[in-house]
Order: C-alpha cells, then sequence, then structure tokens
C-alpha cells in the first residue's frame, strides 16, 4: 500500500489544500494528512486541537484520508515509512524558494524522503490561511475560499479578534 503524507500547518484549511488533498487521494492508497507547527508562523488564530478537528470534519468525506498530529520534525514523523512521499501543493511565484530549501533539508535529516508537488489549479492559486484570516477579519464571505464545514468556526474566531 502505497501513502502519502501531506503537511501543513492548516491555519485554517483552505479550499486550496482540500485541492490537493483530493487529488493526492485520486493517486495513493492512503493520504496521511499531517497537522503541524510552522515556527515561522507565530500566533496561529487556531489551536493544535482546533485545526485537527476542523481538518477532520472537511477530510471526513474521503474513504482513504486520515489526519495526524507531529510535534516534531517532518522528516522524523516520515521515518514511520520506509520510503515515505511528502505532497504539497506548490502555487505559483509564492511557494517555491520555500518548498524548495524545505524538500532539501528534510532529504538531509532523512536521504529515504521525497517531496512531490502538486502545481494548484488555477482556481485556487490566490488563495492562502493568511488571506482567509484578513477577509474574516472584515467579515466578509468566505464560501470561495475555506470548505463549508469550517466557515463558522472561523467566523466565530474573527468576531472575538473583532472584540
Ligand atoms: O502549511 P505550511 O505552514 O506551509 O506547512 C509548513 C510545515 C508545517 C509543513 C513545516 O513548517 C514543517 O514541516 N513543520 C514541522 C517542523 C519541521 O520539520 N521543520 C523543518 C522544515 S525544513
Amino acid at each position: 500500500m502505497k501513502t502519502a503524507i501531506c503537511p501543513g500547518s492548516f491555519d485554517p484549511i483552505t479550499l486550496g489544500h482540500l485541492n490537493i488533498i483530493r487529488r493526492t487521494a485520486n493517486i495513493f492508497d492512503e493520504v496521511v494528512v499531517l497537522v503541524m507547527s510552522n515556527a515561522s508562523k507565530k500566533n496561529p488564530m487556531f489551536t493544535i486541537e482546533e485545526r485537527i478537528d476542523m481538518v477532520e470534519r472537511v477530510v471526513s468525506r474521503f474513504d482513504n484520508v486520515k489526519v495526524k498530529h507531529y510535534g516534531g520534525l517532518l522528516a522524523d514523523f516520515a521515518k514511520e515509512y520506509n520510503w515515505p512521499i511528502i505532497v504539497k501543493g506548490l502555487r505559483a511565484g509564492t511557494d517555491f524558494e520555500s518548498e524548495f530549501q524545505m524538500a532539501q533539508v528534510n532529504k538531509i535529516i532523512n536521504p529515504n524522503f521525497e517531496t512531490m508537488f502538486l502545481t494548484s489549479s488555477e482556481k485556487y492559486t490566490f488563495i492562502s490561511s493568511s488571506v482567509v484570516k484578513e477577509i474574516a477579519a472584515y467579515g466578509a464571505d468566505l464560501k470561495e475560499l475555506v470548505p463549508r464545514e469550517i466557515i463558522k468556526d472561523i467566523e466565530a474566531k474573527a468576531r472575538l479578534g473583532r472584540k
């Protein structure tokens, strides 16, 4: 059975993430969506537990996708697998440098580690968790940006932030 790992901070999960997860689930037997911390993203909107809960609700529609959390290095988590394959989305322009660097560093830590990229679908290229949080802060409609299952969670958090 071939498993792919889709790691991310998912603060919150967006339609862009969901598109990558769906396409990965079409290619691999099993997908592990791995909710992690990103050291360069301070002050997340959601706790790890809230992010796991949201991702679980969103991916429950897929039979071959499960959600895990790991608090350490991605390359260490991947040691659980013989030939770990990490699948990430790549948006035009914005992602290449940082993703290339992460892929290289992960391979130094764990030489079996392979990173594959799926180019983001055109429709989702402009979506990021940061854009979602900014738009939510102004109370705007989120249905074109995030899965319907988590719209209320983001709206509630954004309302708290406005108080
Ligand atoms: O969704 P993001 O924030 O772009 O995901 C980045 C993430 C969480 C996958 C990355 O920060 C990560 O792998 N964090 C776990 C700690 C780790 O392995 N850091 C080394 C990266 S070279």
